[in-house]
């Protein structure tokens, strides 16, 4: 007997790597055994626990969101099938956001009540900004976490996992660089109409505010044949639409010169693309919008006319603090550009208000430029000093009612703004991509304009592209009608 649990140890401690012999020597010389470690540390996960059902919430952006169906992908493929109930899971995974304060406190606050009501124990990971912007350190605050996977890693998730179940140790893997290793295909899509495609990670703008080349790393763009390939295989699942992502799309091919493709060429070799009706991309950074790509967006059947095209701040000293490297003038001048190549383009931007040292003068300069360019679409945010930015080292000075009193004063324009919009389309004639069936029966979609139009129709137009005419409007949606299609006739 003893010779057989001899040979046993032997054999099994061959096969343990070193942090799982440093692992068992300690648990061994707190007063443990083998037995014990074996039980503890391995059978009990790995056999007598097999994971089954994986919960995954995903806090913030469409790159995270992204991210979320490439998990959800891998997850399945090992055969764990995803549950929306957390207390039925035995893996919850967090894909978090740090981009503001209030994100990063709503995730430290839900990973903070599961430490408390812990009652089965289930492996808890947290991926994505938060991940990369606390790595290890988040182990002190909320010891009840298993793994932390940062978001150069999500090609990592099953190793990382197999890792925690092996060892019963806490894991952490979060590389700075991203490293063109992974498997888009695999992911596990919610909406079966439009699709997100990552197309460059990272950004190299460094905005003093901004986390985000912390916290995705610097630009990679990724190879123009996989992105044509998953577009591809999106129509043959039946996609008709799909979003480019990336930090900076508009820098896509810079990193890469030796595969000469920017990224309108990359719009032309996508726009080829049978069956594929239309195309958007987010986010785009101003300076970084070319004539070619106004050109693009005129030209290609497929490409919508909508440009995100984030102004931030509409005052020259705090565009400088910011680091945005444009002037007020600079923008307005490529805004007017692409108005006279794209008539009918629609502008959405993003805005931060109560930047460190933002005076109401210069506040109010934000506000006449809103104004002037009448934005369609506009997240309006106000400033969140975050650690490891520039920024951070800054007074963050403009106090919290006066941030929220101009968040306000330019959300009520935007609303302004929009009604106007819409006012002006009533009775006009509109292409929509049918999303999804309402709870009230109607059928909802957007224009190729990115505005919402709810609609009387039956479920089996979800997925096709429909006109309609403008019958009314409500908050930030449209009503119209379904214009019947007359069907082809054949002339013999
Ligand atoms: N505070 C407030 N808003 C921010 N954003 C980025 N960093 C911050 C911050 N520290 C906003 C910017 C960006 C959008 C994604 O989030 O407007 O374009
Ligand atoms: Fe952040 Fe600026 Fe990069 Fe946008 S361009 S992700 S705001 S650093």
């Amino acid at each position: 007997m003893k010779e057989a649990k001899d040979t046993f140890s032997r054999l099994f401690c061959q096969s343990l790597n070193r942090a799982q012999k440093v692992s068992m020597k300690i648990s061994c010389q707190n007063g443990g055994n083998l037995i014990h470690f074996l039980l503890k540390n391995y059978i009990s996960r790995a056999i007598m626990r097999p994971l089954q059902k994986f919960f995954i919430r995903t806090y913030g952006c469409q790159m995270n969101e992204l991210d979320t169906e490439i998990m959800v992908g891998q997850l399945e493929k090992r055969g764990l099938t995803r549950t929306a109930e957390e207390t039925d899971a035995d893996l919850l995974i967090f894909n978090t956001c740090s981009i503001r304060d209030l994100a990063e406190r709503k995730v430290m606050g839900k990973l903070g009540q599961l430490g408390r009501v812990k009652a089965k124990r289930s492996i808890i990971g947290v991926t994505g900004c938060m991940a990369m912007a606390k790595k290890d350190s988040l182990f002190r605050k909320l010891p009840h976490v298993d793994f932390v996977l940062g978001t150069n890693n999500i090609t990592d998730l099953n190793k990382v996992l197999d890792e925690v179940l092996v060892s019963g140790k806490q894991t952490f893997k979060t590389d700075d660089v991203f490293e063109e290793n992974l498997d888009y295909l695999i992911a596990k899509r919610d909406d079966p109409v439009k699709a997100y495609v990552s197309i460059i990670r990272g950004c190299d703008k460094y905005c003093t505010y901004c986390v985000v080349p912390y916290t995705r790393g610097q630009e990679v763009s990724r190879p123009p044949e996989g992105i044509e390939e998953e577009c591809r295989l999106l129509v043959q699942k039946g996609y008709k639409e799909v979003t480019l992502l990336g930090q900076n799309v508009n820098s896509y091919g810079k990193d890469k010169p030796e595969w000469n493709c920017l990224f309108h060429d990359l719009l032309y070799r996508l726009d080829k693309i049978e069956g594929l009706e239309r195309i958007r991309f987010m986010t785009s950074h101003p300076v970084d919008i070319t004539v070619d790509l106004m050109q693009a967006i005129r030209d290609l059947p497929s490409l919508c006319e909508f440009v995100h095209f984030p102004i931030q701040a509409g005052s020259n000293r705090i565009l400088k603090k910011m680091h945005r490297i444009y002037t007020k003038e600079q923008y307005l001048e490529k805004v007017a550009l692409l108005r006279e190549i794209v008539p009918n383009v629609s502008l959405g931007t993003d805005i931060i208000v109560g930047f460190p040292t933002e005076t109401e003068e210069e506040f109010e300069e934000t506000y006449e430029v809103f104004k002037q360019i009448k934005y369609s679409v506009a997240f309006i945010f106000s400033y969140s000093a975050r650690k490891g930015t520039p920024a951070f080292r800054w007074k963050d000075d403009i106090p919290e009612e006066v941030k929220q009193e101009r968040l306000h004063r330019l959300l009520s324009l935007h609303a302004e703004i929009g009604n106007e919009e819409r006012q002006g389309m009533l009775g006009s004639e509109v292409e929509v991509l049918v999303e999804k069936q309402l709870d009230n029966c109607k059928l909802k979609g957007r224009t190729r304009c990115w505005k919402n139009v709810v609609f009387e129709g039956t479920e089996h137009l979800v997925g096709t592209l429909q006109k309609v005419k403008v019958l009314g409007y409500g908050n930030q949606t449209i009503v119209a009608e379904l214009i019947p299609s007359i069907p082809k006739l054949s002339l013999i």
